[in-house]
């Protein structure tokens, strides 16, 4: 894979960076900077080569039309803040205004274009359209550094098509997710321990079959743990619960015993009858769910096992919530999650924008853990051992 080096020399060239700056907001406020500051790296080192840098991204999923509520003008700001620099806003991605920014860029300056979303090619399933799209990308720019490691699973425009269209290179940011990614496919210390949490576990059935045959534990947390009782036969009362895979989880835990995984499920459970902040909670026995109310975390005993098992291990990844963290009452699994991450000798890293989200929302900061991913989807479907289309296109 080419890197920044293998474009030669940048002074004066118009750089096109495709940056994942999907970050959350609440209207107009950045909640949660962590993937700017990670694309700030790439950027600020084509800027001191003396590159024009043209940097493209998405935020949030608009239908393929400009939606303000989707602009990225308040991350232009927050990046210029990061950069101490001023980022330049186009408020299009590759018409009038991207023209004219993208022209009145000197050496060293940065541009950052509308939300690449706004653009019906970039999601499309059509080659031609997504091409004509990224043709259009590709006349602003030189040269292409594919550095949204978010986005590398997405076969769109702005991360395969224009790669196509450019001399191109991987970031920063790729190269690092890359080199810690592999080490827990190629090589990890043992035992190595899977923990997943969020809440649904259609979204993890691939990887979790793959975890069987390259992790020595599983740990299951957060709304997918309740299709998993619900496998075992327990009552969920009306908790999250995806009915159409309790056979294909019932499976999972079948190849775990024949392999000698471990998965380890939660044997008990923080329930309430409505997820409220006030909402009165109860403790009760994983296998004694009561049949109207819901589960919002894992209960005191099972945080006290998790943690001892993730303290245990040599190398642990993590990638989803334990509860519904956002309300307090139901924050401590996962907060005790990430506090005995940050207690293991070894390597840890916590994949996904939710997950390193609740992390610094939970008060912990990043250099606590060994590697905080920028990509929840793409770093999952990269321990699947799926091709990323994002990763692949910059192979040639
Ligand atoms: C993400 O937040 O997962 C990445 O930015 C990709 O966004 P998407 O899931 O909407 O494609
Ligand atoms: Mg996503």
């Amino acid at each position: 894979m080419k890197t920044i080096d293998d474009l030669g020399e940048l002074r004066g060239k118009r750089v096109l960076v495709r940056s994942d700056l999907n970050v959350p907001l609440d209207g107009a406020t950045i909640t949660d900077d962590g993937r700017i500051r990670a694309s700030v790296p790439t950027i600020r080192r084509l800027r001191g080569a003396g590159a024009r840098v043209i940097v493209t991204a998405h935020l949030g999923r608009p239908r393929g039309e400009p939606d303000p509520k989707y602009s990225l003008r308040p991350v232009a700001e927050r990046l210029g803040g990061l950069l101490g620099v001023e980022v330049r806003f186009a408020t299009d991605t590759v018409g009038p205004s991207a023209q004219q920014t993208v022209s009145g860029l000197s050496d060293g300056d940065v541009a950052l274009l509308e939300n690449v979303r706004f653009n019906a090619g970039e999601t499309s399933k059509n080659d031609a359209e997504r091409g004509a799209l990224a043709d259009q990308l590709a006349a602003l720019a030189e040269a292409f550094v594919s550095d949204g490691f978010g986005v590398v699973h997405r076969r769109q425009a702005s991360v395969v098509d224009v790669a196509e269209r450019l001399p191109h290179a991987a970031g920063e940011l790729v190269v690092t997710e890359l080199r810690v990614l592999r080490q827990l496919v190629e090589s990890p210390d043992r035992p190595y321990i899977v923990v997943l949490g969020g809440s649904k576990v259609s979204d993890k059935l691939g990887v979790i079959e793959r975890l069987l045959t390259t992790a020595d534990r599983l740990l299951i947390g957060g709304g997918m743990v309740f299709t998993f009782l619900a496998a075992q036969g327990h009552e969920v009362g009306t908790s999250l619960l995806e009915r159409e895979q309790i056979e294909t989880v019932r499976g999972y835990l079948e190849t775990a015993r024949e392999r000698k995984v471990d998965i380890v499920l939660p044997t008990d459970i923080v329930v309430v009858s409505k997820l409220e902040e006030d909402a009165t909670a109860t403790v009760v026995a994983a296998s004694a769910m009561p049949s109207d109310q819901l589960g919002a975390d894992i209960g005191p005993e099972s945080t006290k096992a998790f943690a001892a098992a993730i303290e245990s291990a040599e190398t642990v990844f993590w990638n989803g919530p334990m509860g519904v963290f956002e309300m307090r009452p139901f924050a401590a699994g996962t907060a005790a999650v990430a506090h005995a991450l940050t207690r293991v000798d070894g390597l840890t890293v916590v994949g996904g924008g939710d997950s390193a989200a609740a992390v610094r929302q939970l008060g912990f900061s990043d250099d606590e853990f060994g590697h905080i991913s920028t990509g929840g989807g793409a770093s999952l479907e990269f321990l699947e051992g799926k091709p990323l289309p994002g990763l692949q296109v910059l192979e040639d």
